[in-house]
């Protein structure tokens, strides 16, 4: 019998990760075991990828030392960062650069780092169109991750750079679900205009990776986009009325309105949704859903989605 190949899972009990995990564990034929590494190997839900068969262990992204010895044997790792924990681009790119020198020193055959966008590569600094924030940042939870890539590339760690896309599951849990306006009426309210946003469910980005990482050495060096749906402002208010049989309309307002609207990392998620608004093309393009359900064949739709979980939106 061959020895399955251990996968290092950051994030292993947070939305990425658990998706990588789970994936790995319900294919237990794939050749692969799941190494869930977290800060608490007690907590409840450590406990619960224990029970699962998970390999448990602690780690901290802000320690190179335990990244070292949590990726020590393994084939490959999953490596994500958790910007809204700390809101700082820069301990993101730190612990990203942990992740990437770990995996070097470990020697990895296949690493999958969960990135965005660098948007200053479209939208420059001195182009006013969007504010800069945090002194050079146009989306700093993207621009970070994008500028991390280079430190995988650098040390010559052979990645896979994981595009992700927005979860449907910020209807829940992030503030973006419907909202009832003055009128008493739902809306959901985006500033992306006529646009597309491309959608997913949290559990289908680690399927997909789990995907990446059973098609061997196929995606080292590339970047792969995954989305479970594009859809308008509109087309998504249409599938929730359909859902919960009631009506909820699309509220289109300009980012700047977004931006001003005063929870923390609205400026930074109102440039989001301008970059993705303004270069629909440089965004959509890579996150092709059909690359995503070649990768993972029960890929969710948004509709597929809101049937399993319409309930736990909460109406506001
Ligand atoms: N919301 C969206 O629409 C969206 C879309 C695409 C990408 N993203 C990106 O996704 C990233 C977050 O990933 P996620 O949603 O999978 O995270 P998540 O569900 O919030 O899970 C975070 C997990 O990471 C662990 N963690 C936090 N800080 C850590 C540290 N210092 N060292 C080691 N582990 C740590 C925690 O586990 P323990 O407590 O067990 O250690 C936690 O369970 C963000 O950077 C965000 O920008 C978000």
């Amino acid at each position: 019998m061959t020895e399955k190949k251990i996968i290092a899972v950051v994030g292993a009990t947070g939305a990425q990760g658990g998706g990588l995990v789970r994936a790995i564990l319900s294919d237990a034929s794939g050749g692969f075991t799941a190494r869930a590494i977290t800060r608490n190997v007690n907590s409840d839900k450590a406990r619960e990828l224990a029970q699962q068969g998970a390999e448990v262990v602690a780690a901290d992204v802000d320690s190179l030392e335990s990244l070292k010895k949590a990726f020590q044997g393994a084939y490959g790792a999953f490596c994500v960062t958790f910007f809204w924990e700390h809101f700082s681009p820069q301990k993101e790119f730190a612990q990203a650069k942990a992740m990437a020198t770990a995996a070097k020193h470990d020697g990895l055959e296949h690493v999958i780092w969960s990135t965005f966008e660098d948007t200053r590569k479209w939208v420059p600094l001195s182009d006013n169109r969007m504010p800069t924030l945090m002194g050079k940042y146009k989306v700093p939870h993207f621009d970070a991750k994008g500028d991390a890539n280079q430190v995988f590339t650098e040390l010559a760690v052979p990645t896979t750079f994981l595009l992700t896309s927005f979860y449907w599951e910020n209807l829940i849990n992030f503030g973006m679900g419907p909202k009832k306006g003055p009128d008493g009426k739902l809306a959901i309210t985006y500033p992306m205009g006529d646009k597309k946003l491309p959608g997913i469910a949290a559990e289908d980005i680690g399927k997909c990776a789990y995907g990446i990482f059973k098609k061997g050495r196929e995606f080292i060096g590339q970047t792969v986009g995954v989305a479970g749906e594009h859809l308008t402002g509109a087309q998504m208010a249409a599938a929730l009325t359909k859902a919960l049989n009631q009506e909820v309309r699309y509220n289109d307002v300009p980012p700047e309105v977004f931006r001003s609207f005063g929870f923390p990392g609205a400026d930074d998620i109102g440039n989001m949704f301008q970059f993705k608004r303004d270069f629909q093309e440089v965004f959509c393009g890579p996150r092709h859903p059909s690359v995503a359900r070649a990768l993972n064949p029960s890929l969710q739709t948004f509709a597929g989605w809101l049937a399993q979980n319409k309930s736990r939106i909460p109406l506001e």
